[in-house]
């Protein structure tokens, strides 16, 4: 089969979708799969790019960035050739060719939120992971959290803060998180990667972090931060009509102080700082709850193919949902395809898997 690849974008996570793609790329098999790279720039053109893994890694502290450069550029050449070429159904832009399946490996906005996946819907192209409905709520955090306590599953409390919400009355939203208990957690409703999100110890950095959060989203979300295990949880999509599969839990450990919890920093730039223990080490029935929670959460929201849910264990063993991924990282830090790789599914085969469940 012919196989888009398509990864860059123009969300914050840019260069987080480059490295992902860069793990698929190296892990893919191609002697069963034509691989077509098709990166999206930041600003939203559409260029056939290398193939070769090590263009789309993270060196030295280096981010990977699509670029209009020596490659080829299929899209947009012109407003009339866009609409012309994108609504062709069964193909995308002519300059790409027909495929039989695309991998959006977009995280963020304008890839992880349901709008590259209307745009396939629309072209009638198959392909990996959630669809729209399902991508536009694994990426708002307000709305999952809605659709997660809507069928009963365990969330922490949380306030949402619309545009100048908070500036017509800091008094009362000042109460109202503190209410929440400190610290909370401050995030842009849609984003991934830890972008915009601030650990708020004293209400007096509240400010601040809402401007920051704000950068990404004008909506935003407080949670109350929970005393827990920070435990992740792989799902892959049911075959033939049977339920959806959770891997062994994996579990992160912050070990340098400087990051105050899993930022970007920890994730992606800072090898040494932050330890990925797979499986992680939990009581099997501890291990059962999580893997249980993930796979009502990914039904709860609808998702198809994959997704990573993260939750926290608490001291007592209960389970908190913190949210789920419907494009996870696959960089060679990420812990997706190291929760399987746990669970006796290889990297290869694991690709193998999605991209059959996208075809059959
Ligand atoms: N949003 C990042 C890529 C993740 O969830 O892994
Ligand atoms: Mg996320």
């Amino acid at each position: 089969p012919r196989v888009l690849l398509l990864f860059g974008g123009r969300s914050g996570e840019h260069a987080i979708s480059c490295a992902t793609a860069g793990g698929v790329l190296r892990a893919i098999d191609r002697t069963r799969y034509d691989v077509v790279p098709v990166g999206i720039t930041p600003q939203g053109r559409w260029v056939l790019v290398s193939d070769d893994p090590d263009c789309w890694s993270i060196v030295d502290g280096r981010l990977p960035e699509v670029e209009d450069g020596p490659q080829q550029v299929l899209l947009p050449q012109s407003a009339e050739d866009r609409e012309l070429q994108v609504l062709e159904p069964g193909t995308l832009p002519a300059a790409i060719g027909a495929v039989d399946v695309v991998f959006p490996l977009l995280h963020g906005p304008f890839g992880e939120d349901g709008t590259v996946q209307g745009l396939l819907e629309l072209v009638d192209l198959r392909y990996v992971g959630a669809g729209v409905l399902a991508s536009a709520v694994g990426m708002d955090k307000h709305f999952m959290k809605l659709v997660l306590a809507g069928q009963g599953l365990p969330i922490a409390p949380y306030t949402v803060l619309r545009p100048g919400d908070f500036e017509r009355n800091p008094d009362a939203w000042t109460q109202t998180v503190a209410s929440l208990g400190l610290p909370v957690f401050v995030k842009p409703a849609r984003a991934g990667s830890s972008l915009g999100i601030t650990k708020v110890d004293d209400l007096a950095d509240l400010p601040a972090a809402l401007d920051e959060a704000r950068r990404h989203d004008p909506k935003v979300v407080i949670e109350a931060g929970v005393v827990g295990r920070e435990i992740e949880c792989a799902v892959l999509g049911g075959v033939d009509g049977g339920r959806p599969r959770a891997s062994q839990p994996g579990e992160i450990v912050v070990t340098d102080s400087r990051h105050g919890f899993y930022d970007f920093e920890a994730k992606y730039l800072d090898e040494g700082g932050v330890r990925l223990t797979c499986p992680a080490d939990l009581s099997d029935a501890v291990s059962e709850a999580v893997r249980d929670v993930a796979v009502r959460t990914f039904e709860a929201v609808g998702c198809e193919g994959l997704a990573r849910v993260d939750v926290f264990v608490t001291a007592d063993g209960d389970v908190v949902v913190n949210e789920i991924n419907t494009m996870p990282g696959f960089t060679p830090y990420s812990m997706y395809p190291r929760m399987w790789e746990a669970s006796g599914l290889a990297y290869p085969d694991l690709i193998d898997d999605l991209l059959r469940l996208a075809l059959a």
